[in-house]
């Protein structure tokens, strides 16, 4: 087990931010860490990591305790903290060498290099930090976190505030890095799950709601499916309910109508025979699945 969690709980004063959580990650998954903000998301990643002490539970890192062992923790794990603090005066390599210095890594030079190679720094490593984009700083950060090689990774948003481009570039870097080690990542973008993600917990004010498979928890409150389709002319709702296993008709919009059904059978023959025997011709149809999106709003919903 990489990560065991066990009945962790967070005072701020009298404020409870996270509340007797518990949970595990194996070796080599990739699991997405869930939920709005203000969830406690950070506050959990710094209990990980050594930066905050647990008021009370216990948490295990690649088998050492972050409260008794928190050296052994601290070089298993590389950390991207939240908004990705780095020295934008420093120059990447000279900030990596800084790293490397604080890990005491024999070959630095090498391990740099090996590093600007694996996140894709190449043509800015002779920069000031503070003259990269949000992109290559991420990627800095990222850099920074595998230095030493740890065998699980905790990222707090680590794609947070990049351009679309840029989004797709760190997560296909993160999902890359994911092959090879543990990793967590937070975040409150669903997609972004899907993307990357293996599994998922969902945590909403402290409370973990969910701790699943991502595929599972998309199933898991789509008992009901809607198909999208569009008729050359106008038919009536009421038609459209005749159809053996459509539930319910909502008029879109022209000649397209959504018609939701019970997800374990596939109306759409029956909507086509439908079409044929009134001499209708279909123009379009589609099945327009329930993303976790919507799963995730309702687990948090208040
Ligand atoms: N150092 C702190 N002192 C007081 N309250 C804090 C501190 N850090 C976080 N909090 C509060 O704890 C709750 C959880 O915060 P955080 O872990 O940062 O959530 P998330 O990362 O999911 O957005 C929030 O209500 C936040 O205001
Ligand atoms: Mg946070």
């Amino acid at each position: 087990m990489s990560i065991s969690v066990r009945n962790i709980t967070k005072l701020y004063g009298t404020q409870r931010a996270l509340n007797e959580v518990s949970f595990e990650i194996g070796a080599g998954e990739v699991v997405g860490f869930l939920g709005p903000n203000g969830a406690g998301k950070s506050t959990m990643m710094k209990i990980l990591t050594c930066f905050l002490p647990p008021s009370s539970g216990r948490a295990v890192v690649c088998g050492f305790d972050t409260h008794d062992q928190s050296m052994d923790v601290r070089r298993n794990v590389g950390y991207l903290p939240e908004h990705n603090p780095l020295y934008l005066d420093l120059y990447v390599r000279e900030y990596l060498e800084f790293i490397a210095g604080v890990h005491g890594l024999p070959d630095a030079t090498k391990r740099i290099n090996t590093m600007i190679d694996r996140v894709g720094l190449g043509p800015e490593q002779h920069k000031q930090i503070g003259q990269l984009s949000k992109g290559y700083r991420q990627r800095v950060g990222l850099a920074q976190a595998m230095i030493h090689d740890p065998q699980v990774l905790i990222l707090d948003e680590p794609t947070s505030g990049l351009d679309p481009n840029q989004l797709v570039e760190i997560r296909g870097l993160i999902k890359d890095i994911g092959r090879e080690r543990t990793v967590m990542l937070s975040t409150h973008i669903m997609q972004e799950v899907e993307a990357i993600c293996d599994r998922v917990i969902i945590i909403d004010r402290g409370d973990l709601v969910a701790d699943e498979k991502a595929s599972t928890l998309r199933s898991r409150q789509q008992q009901q499916e809607v198909v999208e389709v569009e008729f050359d002319r106008t038919v009536n709702a009421n038609e459209l309910l005749a159809i053996t296993g459509v539930q319910h008709a909502k008029h879109k919009a022209g000649n397209s109508w959504l018609l939701a059904h019970d997800a374990s059978v596939d109306v759409r023959p029956a909507i086509f025979q439908y079409a044929v025997d009134q001499g209708l011709k279909v123009l379009g149809m589609q099945k327009s699945e329930r993303g976790l999106e919507e799963v995730f709003k309702e687990l948090t919903k208040r």
